[in-house]
């Protein structure tokens, strides 16, 4: 079958996704598959319809990619893709309506608000430490801690002007993500500081633990906690769920941050690394997302 791969993008993740573009590309080229890459543009629907594939594989991340907008475009075209549908990527690209569903679903939270930036510049608009962010962008973009006996944040001026303000949840970093009914194997990740940006996809910005080295009661409730937050927000294929864990609190120290639909496939990236320690080579991977692929 004939595959078109969507990379780019105008998100603010579009470097990522050009990355996982074209990993992605190449793995299912060495699967066999006939692959085309498109560079998601405003031209996108025209640059499908003139290659006509039989699936998409969408390797976009952030908004348009991962919140429904592309899903609509190409549920409307008739074309089969990878992924999640359009509504479960719109509920999971907003982190709030996102933890309205887990909290449906009793999947543990922290609180959290909405406020308008100026708001937030104002005054505290809860006890910190808190975290300041976008609802609607993945990869840590425009993300600031707000330590205790600190100031009220400044914000960048290209923030979206509704922003939440999360509780602080101290502890380690862990995710797990979900291929169609399984949840796979658990990532403990370990950094120097902040899993920011850079420490995301700059080589050796971090040291991923895969199987964590945490108590088998811990990585079970990850992998449960994983499937369900799929399942309560209607993911397909795969999607990766992000926790922190304090650890001196044992299981009720775990809560989820979020659910990404279009979890990241560049060469540091999480979800490949879970599959491949749960036996499957990244071509497998890739190639088990497009056979999966519906609209
Ligand atoms: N938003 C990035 C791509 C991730 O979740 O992996
Ligand atoms: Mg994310």
């Amino acid at each position: 079958p004939k595959v078109a791969v969507l990379k780019g993008g105008p998100s603010a993740e579009r470097e990522v996704s050009l990355v996982s573009g074209r990993e992605c590309a190449n793995a299912l080229r060495g699967e066999g598959y006939d692959v085309i890459e498109i560079d998601a543009g405003e031209d996108l629907c025209a640059q499908l319809t003139a290659c006509q594939p039989d699936v998409v594989f969408n390797a976009l991340h952030g908004r348009y990619g991962e919140d429904g907008c592309v899903q609509g475009i190409l549920e409307w075209m008739r074309i089969p893709y990878s992924h999640s549908g359009v509504l479960a990527s719109a509920l999971a690209m907003d982190k709030e309506k996102t933890k309205e569903i887990y909290a449906r679903a009793g999947l543990p939270i922290v609180a959290s608000v909405l406020a308008r930036c100026e708001e937030v510049e104002a005054g505290h608009v809860m006890a910190p430490p808190y975290v300041v962010k976008p609802y609607n962008e993945g990869s840590s973009v425009g993300v600031y801690l707000v330590h205790e006996g600190a100031n009220a944040p400044r914000l960048a001026a290209d923030m979206p002007p509704v922003v939440m303000v999360e509780q602080f949840a101290p502890g380690r970093e862990l995710t797990c993500s979900v291929m169609g009914d399984r949840a796979l194997c658990v990532t403990d990740i370990l950094t120097d500081g902040w899993y920011d940006y850079d420490a995301k996809y700059k080589e050796g910005g971090s040291r991923h633990v895969c199987p964590a080295e945490i108590p088998d009661e811990i990585t079970q409730a990850c992998q449960d906690y994983a499937l369900r937050a799929h399942n309560a927000l209607g993911c397909r294929g795969v999607s990766r769920t992000d926790f922190r864990w304090d650890e001196s609190r044992g299981l009720a120290g775990l809560i989820l941050l979020e659910t990404n639909t279009q979890p990241g496939m560049t060469p540091t990236s999480l979800s490949p690394e879970q599959a491949q320690k749960c036996g499957m080579t990244f071509g497998q991977f890739v190639a088990w997302m497009v056979e999966d692929a519906s609209c």
